[in-house]
């Protein structure tokens, strides 16, 4: 207590041992603090002052998949807090030879502060969150990925100065990375428009959940097949990459589905003038996005990359402190 008022900052008590699968499950005061937290936590970082906050906690880290920004950011992000990060990939754990993923959890909650895993399948890790007695955060699955959109909403609030009433269009896949895009947005009352192909669209139930939230905090959220309704008038413009991990066997079609929907110098002339872009990489040049447009002026693609440090520090602070 001491040190948080030394360094003047404040974790969201709230979240204590709390699970982060989705931001479905958190409340829209919750999320604005853990920004607040992490725009702190970034300043103090500038200055190279690292409270720490989470000695002697250990954070597991388990991949199902490749990963360079979420496995770096939060093992830097342990470090910076005073703790430890123990990565594991899943093959070389026991769950690669068969052990329940409950048993894991189970056992992994004797040793370990806090669990964080990317996995193939969002129900995975529902099971194991269900069985561990520490709190689990989600690192990417087929269906969310919370700790990119709080990144994102750090970096539009930085460069933008406010969120409430800020007009995103995100243009691609209706993916992991859109479906925990829209919920974030909704909770801070930015209006996002999503523009995908058919048949590539987000989750109809995820949408209608997003919409009561946004209803509540007097975002607008939108859904259509055309990338230039999207982007029109937009502050921000957002894409990713049209094949995910573990689809790569349907590049060829995803191809030809989402011609039209790169983000290039006849897209953007769209938005407002001052625009600005993201993505959460990594990016497939010249695919989702001209080289023009994610090395131009108007990207703040490192600056996000980033920023996954500074949130996922507020959100380890808040649940393992
Ligand atoms: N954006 C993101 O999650 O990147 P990694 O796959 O490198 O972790
Ligand atoms: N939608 C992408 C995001 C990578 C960070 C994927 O799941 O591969």
């Amino acid at each position: 207590m001491k040190l948080l008022e030394y360094v003047n900052l404040k974790v969201v008590e709230s979240l204590k041992g709390k699970d982060l699968l989705t931001w479905l499950d958190y409340s829209s005061e919750e999320i604005g603090q853990l920004l607040d937290l992490a725009v702190d936590l970034k300043g103090l970082a500038k200055s190279n002052v690292y409270p720490p906050l989470l000695a002697e906690k250990t954070l597991g880290l388990i991949f199902e998949k490749h990963s360079t920004r979420t496995r770096i950011s939060f093992e830097v992000g342990m470090n910076q807090l005073g703790g430890k990060a123990m990565y594991m990939h899943a093959r070389d754990l026991q769950i690669g030879r068969g052990e329940p993923i409950s048993d894991t959890g189970k056992v992994l909650s004797g040793y370990l502060d806090g669990i964080m895993i990317r996995a193939n399948s969002h129900k995975m890790v529902e099971e194991l969150a269900d069985a561990a007695t520490i709190p689990v955060i989600n690192g990417l699955t087929d269906l969310f990925h919370p700790c990119q959109a709080l990144a994102d909403l750090l970096t539009i609030y930085e460069v933008k100065g406010h969120l409430s009433g800020r007009k995103l269009a995100y243009v691609g896949d209706g993916n992991n990375v859109a479906h925990s895009l829209i919920i974030a947005c909704a909770h801070l009352g930015v209006d996002i428009t999503i523009a995908s192909p058919k048949g590539f669209e987000i989750s109809n139930a995820i949408l209608g959940k997003a919409q009561k939230i946004a209803t509540l905090n007097g975002s607008i959220i939108l859904t259509t097949n055309n990338p230039i309704e999207a982007v029109s008038n937009a502050d921000v413009i957002y894409t990713d990459v049209w094949t995910s991990m573990g689809q790569e066997e349907e590049t060829a079609a995803r191809l030809k589905a989402f011609e039209g929907y790169q983000i290039n110098d006849n897209l953007v002339k769209h938005a407002k003038p001052d625009y600005l872009f993201l993505h959460c990489l990594p990016a497939h040049r010249e695919e989702e996005v001209a080289t023009s447009i994610i090395d131009g002026p108007h990207s703040a693609v490192f600056q996000q990359a980033e920023n996954r440090l500074h949130a996922q520090k507020a959100i380890l602070a808040s649940i393992l402190s």
